[in-house]
C-alpha cells in the first residue's frame, strides 16, 4: 500500500495520505508528504495542490507511537514549513478529525476547507505536550490570542461551524467525498486567481496590545488554580505569548524549545501511557470470538443512587428504559430521581428540549412489577447490596426475560456467580459495575463470572461504548479491580491516622500528589455507611492476624454517615467542601488511647508512599491472580473511578517510573511492623527478580 498517492487532475495536484487507522503524521506519511509536493510543485502542469486523506479522518496528529524514540528526518515542523512556502496554492480538505499535527499541517497550507461533520483541535496538552509543529504560532496568528489559548491550553476540539467562525477554515462543505471536495476547492481557489496566502504572514492579530496582554496573563491565572500540577498548559501558554515576543521563525524555534522540554517531562509518559492504556483495556479476549447482542430495550431494577444514574445513561445513549421498583411509591420515587438528572443536563446545555421531551414521551416509563422484563433485552439490578435481595430479583427476571436476554448485576462487592446461580442461565449473567454518579463517571468494570458466555461480555463492551464509557474487564473477588484496591490502600491509610496522622493531612498530602480527592473525603461524599455495612460482611471472615481500626465505625455509631448528614469526617453545616473537625480528632485521639498507641509524627513523604505502596501491592496480587487481564486495565480503572492523576499513568505505571524494585523494597520495609497486611505480592518479587516492569507485561500479548 502507499501511504502518499499523487494523482494529477487537469492542473490540480491531488495528494491522498493514505495510512489507517488515522492517518497519523508519521515517518511514512512525512517523507511521503515531502516528496509528493516536491515532485508537484516542479510540474509546470500543476497550478495548485490538494491535500486530503483516505479513511475516515484527515491526519489525526503527530505518529504518538514514535515519541520517545529517536525522531527520524524530515520532522514534522519542516514537512510543514516546506508546504507553507512553496509557490503555488495549497489547499487541505478535512474530513473526521484534523487534530494536533494533522491540524497544523492545514495551518501550514494556504487555505482550508473543512466537511461539516469535521472537526478540528490541538489535543497535544491533553498529552503533556503542546503544538509542536507550528500550531503555537500559526493559530493566532488566524484566529487570535485569546481563541487560540482556549483552543491550546484546554485542547478541545471545535465544530466545523466553529472552525469557519473562528477563521480556521475558509469554508465548510456539505459534500461527503474529500477527493471531490479536495479538487473542486482547488479549482475554485484557481479559478479565482487566489494567490500563496501564507499564515505566517498574518500579523495583524498579534499586536501587543492590552487586550492579548490580559488573555495571556489571564490564562496564567486561571492555570494556577485549575491546573497547577500539570507542566505542558504552562508551557502552551508560554509557547503562544512567543507570538507577541518574536517574529514568526524565532517564534518557532521557541515552540520547539518548549516541545521538546514536555517531551521530556515524566508527566507526557504518563499521559501518553494513560491514551493508550485507555484503548488497549477495550481489547479483550471475547472480541476477537464473539458478536454483541443487540440492545434496545433495557429494565433496570431498582431506582435509587445508581438505578436513577444508570438509566439516565441509559437514555442518553439513545436506548429505551423501564425502570422497575418493589412498589408504586418507590417507582415515583425513582421516577423523580431519574427526572432531577434529566432536567440537571437541560439545564447545563447537555439535552435539549426536544431530546428531553422525547425520552420522557417514548423512552423511559417506570413500573412495579416484572412485567417489562419480558421485553427486554438487558436488566441491569442496581437494588440494596444484600445477596439474598439480589438472588430474589434474578430468580424473577429469569421467569420473565425472553431466551438471550442479559441479566446484569451493579453489586459493588457480591459474588456474582452466586448471583448468576438464582437462574436457570448463568452464561447470561455478568456484572455491569457502573460508579457514583452513573451518568457523569467514565468507569465502567465489567465483572465476568466464570460461566458468562463470550457473546454476553462482548455484549457488554459494546454497551459500555455506545454509553461514552471507558469499560475494563475485571473478574470475580470482593469489591473486584477497583473496590478491592481500595480496600487495601483506605486500610494503609488507616493504620496511618490510628498511628498518629491525621485524616485531614492524609487527605491534603494526596490532593497535593494530584488524587482528585483524599480517601476520608471521598468516603464522606459516598456516604460512611456503605464502609460500614461492608465492614459488617466481612467482620465473620476477618482473620484474626489481622489489624483493624474501629475509627470509621465509631464516627458511624454517631450517626456522623458524611456530607448526607452534615458530618462524617468533616463538618458541612457553615461549609459545603468540609470543614476539619476537632471532635472527630478527639475521637480519633481516644482511639489511639485506647489502644496504647502513643501518636507518631508522619512527613508528607511517608503518608505518600505508603498509600501507594499499599496500592501497587494489592494491584499486584489483582493482576497476578487474573481479575484484571494486564496492568493497563488497573491503570484505568484507578485513573476512571478513582480520581488517580491521570498525569502519573495510573498505580503499576507510578511503579514503573519509580522502579519497582524501589516499591518492594519500601513494602519489605512496613512489612517488619505488620507482616500480614505488608505481605508482598509474588508479582513484585518476581518482576523485581527479572528486573521487569507492568510495562513489560502489558505488551507480553
Ligand atoms: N498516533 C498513533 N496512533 C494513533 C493516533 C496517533 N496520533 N491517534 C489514534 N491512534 C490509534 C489508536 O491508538 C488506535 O489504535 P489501535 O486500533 O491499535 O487501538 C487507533 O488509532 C484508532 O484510535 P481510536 O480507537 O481512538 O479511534 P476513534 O475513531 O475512537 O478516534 C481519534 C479517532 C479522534 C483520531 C482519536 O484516536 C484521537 O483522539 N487520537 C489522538 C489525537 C491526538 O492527540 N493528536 C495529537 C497528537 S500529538 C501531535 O500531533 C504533536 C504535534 O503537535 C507535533
Ligand atoms: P439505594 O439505596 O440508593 O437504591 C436501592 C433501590 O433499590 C431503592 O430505591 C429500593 O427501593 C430499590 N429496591 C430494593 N429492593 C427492590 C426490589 N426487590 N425490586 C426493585 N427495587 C428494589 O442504593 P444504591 O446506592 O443505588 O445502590 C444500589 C446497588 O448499586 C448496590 O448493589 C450498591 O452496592 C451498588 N453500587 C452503589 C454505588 C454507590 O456509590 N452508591 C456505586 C456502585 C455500585
Amino acid at each position: 500500500m502507499t501511504v502518499i498517492n499523487i494523482e494529477k487532475n487537469g492542473n490540480v495536484g491531488l495528494i491522498k495520505i493514505d495510512y489507517p487507522p488515522v492517518n497519523a503524521a508519521g515517518f511514512k506519511v512525512r517523507s511521503g508528504l515531502m516528496q509528493a509536493v516536491s515532485e508537484l510543485d516542479q510540474d509546470r502542469d500543476i497550478a495548485a495542490i490538494a491535500l486530503y486523506a483516505a479513511g475516515r479522518t484527515f491526519v489525526a496528529g503527530a505518529d504518538i507511537r514514535e515519541f520517545g524514540k529517536p525522531s527520524q528526518p524530515p520532522v514534522l515542523p519542516d514537512v510543514i514549513n516546506t508546504i507553507e512556502n512553496l509557490e503555488k496554492p495549497v489547499i487541505a480538505c478535512i474530513h473526521g478529525t484534523a487534530l494536533g499535527g494533522g491540524l497544523e499541517i492545514a495551518l501550514g497550507c494556504h487555505y482550508r476547507v473543512i466537511i461539516e461533520s469535521g472537526k478540528v483541535g490541538l489535543p497535544e496538552v491533553t498529552l503533556g505536550i503542546l503544538p509542536g509543529a507550528g500550531g503555537t504560532q500559526r493559530t493566532p496568528r488566524l484566529i487570535g490570542i485569546e481563541a487560540a489559548l482556549e483552543m491550546i491550553v484546554y485542547g478541545s476540539p471545535v465544530s466545523s461551524k466553529r472552525a469557519l467562525e473562528l477563521g480556521l477554515v475558509d469554508k465548510v462543505s456539505r459534500e461527503q467525498d474529500p477527493r471531490q471536495v479536495a479538487l473542486e476547492f482547488a479549482k475554485e481557489i484557481i479559478a479565482s486567481g487566489a494567490k500563496v496566502r501564507r499564515t505566517c504572514d498574518i500579523a495583524d492579530k498579534l499586536v501587543k496590545n492590552p487586550e492579548n496582554i490580559s488573555a495571556i496573563s489571564q490564562y496564567r491565572d486561571k492555570l494556577v488554580g485549575s491546573s497547577k500540577h500539570l507542566f505542558s498548559p504552562h508551557k502552551c501558554v508560554e509557547a503562544i505569548e512567543a507570538c507577541l515576543e518574536l517574529p514568526f521563525e524565532q517564534g518557532l524555534k521557541k515552540e520547539r524549545a518548549l516541545f521538546l522540554e514536555c517531551m521530556e517531562s515524566p508527566q507526557r509518559q504518563g499521559l501518553i501511557h494513560a491514551f493508550f492504556a485507555q484503548r488497549k483495556a477495550a481489547k479483550i479476549p471475547e472480541s476477537s470470538i464473539a458478536h454483541p447482542r443487540d440492545i434496545e430495550n433495557v429494565c433496570v431494577i431498582g431506582g435509587g443512587t445508581m438505578g436513577a444514574g444508570i438509566t439516565a445513561s441509559l437514555l442518553f445513549g439513545g436506548l429505551t428504559v423501564t425502570m422497575i421498583e418493589r412498589d408504586q411509591d418507590c417507582a415515583d420515587r425513582g421516577k423523580a430521581n431519574v427526572n432531577r438528572i434529566l432536567k440537571g443536563a437541560v439545564e447545563r446545555g447537555k439535552l435539549d428540549q426536544a431530546n428531553y421531551a422525547e425520552i420522557l414521551a417514548h423512552r423511559f416509563s417506570t413500573a412495579a412489577d416484572y412485567h417489562p422484563a419480558s421485553s427486554a433485552d438487558l436488566a441491569i439490578e442496581a437494588v440494596f447490596e444484600n445477596l439474598e435481595l439480589k438472588q430474589k430479583v434474578f430468580a424473577a427476571l429469569d421467569k420473565e426475560m425472553p431466551p438471550g436476554a442479559i441479566m446484569a448485576t451493579n453489586t459493588s462487592y457480591l459474588d456474582i456467580n452466586q448471583i448468576a446461580a438464582a437462574t436457570d442461565r448463568p452464561a447470561d449473567v455478568i456484572g455491569l459495575h457502573f460508579f457514583s454518579p452513573a451518568h457523569i463517571m467514565k468507569l465502567l468494570e465489567i465483572v465476568v463470572p466464570d460461566t458468562t458466555s463470550p457473546d454476553v461480555t462482548a455484549t457488554a463492551f459494546a454497551l459500555a461504548k455506545r454509553l461514552g464509557k471507558v469499560a475494563v474487564r475485571a473478574g470475580i473477588c470482593d469489591g473486584f479491580i477497583g473496590n478491592r484496591i481500595m480496600a487495601a490502600y483506605r486500610k494503609a491509610a488507616d493504620y496511618m491516622v490510628e498511628d498518629g496522622a491525621s485524616p485531614y493531612q492524609v487527605d491534603t498530602v494526596l490532593r497535593e500528589f494530584g488524587f482528585a480527592m483524599g480517601p476520608y473525603q471521598t468516603a464522606d461524599l459516598a456516604g460512611l455507611d456503605i464502609g460500614w455495612a461492608n465492614r459488617k460482611r466481612l467482620a465473620p471472615s476477618r482473620p484474626p492476624e489481622e489489624r483493624y481500626v474501629n475509627i470509621a465505625d465509631q464516627i458511624c455509631e454517631l450517626g456522623w454517615l458524611g456530607r448526607k448528614t452534615g458530618r462524617g469526617y468533616y463538618r458541612y453545616e457553615e461549609d459545603p467542601k468540609g470543614l476539619p473537625d476537632p471532635e472527630i480528632e478527639q475521637l480519633i485521639s481516644d482511639a489511639r488511647s485506647a489502644k496504647g498507641i502513643h501518636a507518631r509524627r508522619f512527613d508528607n513523604d511517608e503518608i505518600v508512599s505508603r498509600y501507594l505502596a499499599a496500592m501497587i501491592n494489592e494491584a499486584s496480587k489483582v493482576v497476578e491472580e487474573g481479575i484484571a487481564l494486564r496492568p493497563l486495565d488497573v491503570d484505568i480503572t484507578l485513573l476512571f473511578g478513582y480520581g488517580f492523576p491521570r498525569w502519573r499513568g495510573g498505580p503499576m505505571k507510578f511503579a514503573d517510573m519509580q522502579g519497582v524494585d524501589s516499591i518492594l523494597k519500601q513494602i519489605e520495609q512496613y512489612r517488619l511492623e505488620d507482616g500480614y497486611f505488608w505481605k508482598p505480592a509474588d508479582l513484585l518479587i518476581e518482576l523485581s527478580a527479572h528486573q521487569s516492569s507492568f510495562e513489560q507485561l502489558n505488551n507480553s500479548d
